[in-house]
């Protein structure tokens, strides 16, 4: 496997055929049940995913170092991506602690906030590429109310030109080579404005297909590179059914 997070994605992606990225989000309490769920999910789908992605459904409830890191080994076993969706917004030390943390428990990237700030956003970045591994900053969330502040209207302090939110954190990622962007598929427009920007250069994960009301094939026609998908195919009466017909409908759209 190759020896930085975007090239890992794209063999991935292209071994699998996929581009969908599995939110492994298990909606058991009991750590038992959330356990064994994670591990026969990534066995039943792995042939129709590229990657995985790990909240803190499991985050939490699991013990980090034999339970998570042994979910993050199955993918990998797979040649699957294991994708930490932290958010990940505080100051340089714990942002430096916790992302260690999470190399040594195997993953491959991690998702960061960018309303952490340029700094914060640049040391995740160069802590991320010392061991070989990715930052995704999210450029615009999924949810309704990404717009109250990924939407604002604000003044840039180094340019002084007006923009919303979103085009600042837009240009953040350009300026320090973020490895991939979070922009919701809910907001294919700014799709469509990031990927004109940083097609080929960051990679493009689009979350809030199905269940937020996104839709999966115009996020791709619109620049996304990975959809994220958790419920809608979690919660279906046969998962790997609805995973195989998300593949074969997002696979052939570039
Ligand atoms: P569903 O069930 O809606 O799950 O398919 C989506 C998954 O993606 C996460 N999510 C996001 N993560 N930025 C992110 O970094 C977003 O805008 C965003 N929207 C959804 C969500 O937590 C779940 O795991």
């Amino acid at each position: 496997m190759s020896d930085n997070f975007p090239a890992r994605m794209k063999e991935s992606s292209n071994k699998h055929k996929s581009k969908i990225v599995l939110a492994l989000d298990i909606n058991y309490t009991d750590r038992d049940s959330v356990i064994i769920f994670a591990k026969n999910t990534i066995n039943l789908l792995k042939g129709y995913i590229c990657a995985v992605k790990i909240n803190f459904h499991l985050l939490l409830p699991l013990d980090f170092y034999s339970e998570v890191k042994a979910v993050i080994d199955l993918a990998h076993s797979y040649d699957l991506q294991a994708i930490a969706d932290v958010k990940l917004n505080d100051i340089g030390n714990t942002n430096e602690i916790a992302l260690s943390h999470l190399w040594s428990g195997g993953f491959d990237a991690a998702t960061v906030s960018s309303f952490v700030g340029f700094n914060g956003l640049r040391d995740a970045i160069s802590n991320a590429h010392e061991k070989n591994n990715g930052i995704i900053s999210l450029v615009y969330m999924s949810h309704k109310s990404a717009a109250d502040t990924y939407g604002l209207q604000i003044v840039d302090p180094k340019s002084g030109k007006t923009m919303q939110m979103y085009e600042l954190f837009l240009n953040w990622v350009e300026e320090l080579h973020a490895d991939g962007i979070i922009v919701g598929a809910t907001v294919p427009e700014v799709i469509k404005q990031c990927s004109d920007r940083v097609k080929n250069k960051t990679l493009i994960f689009s979350p809030g297909v199905g269940r937020q009301g996104g839709d999966a094939r115009n996020a791709l026609a619109n620049g996304t590179d990975y959809i994220i998908i958790g419920r809608s195919i979690l919660e279906s009466n046969e998962p790997d059914k609805e995973a195989a017909k998300m593949r074969e409908l997002t696979w052939e759209i570039t």
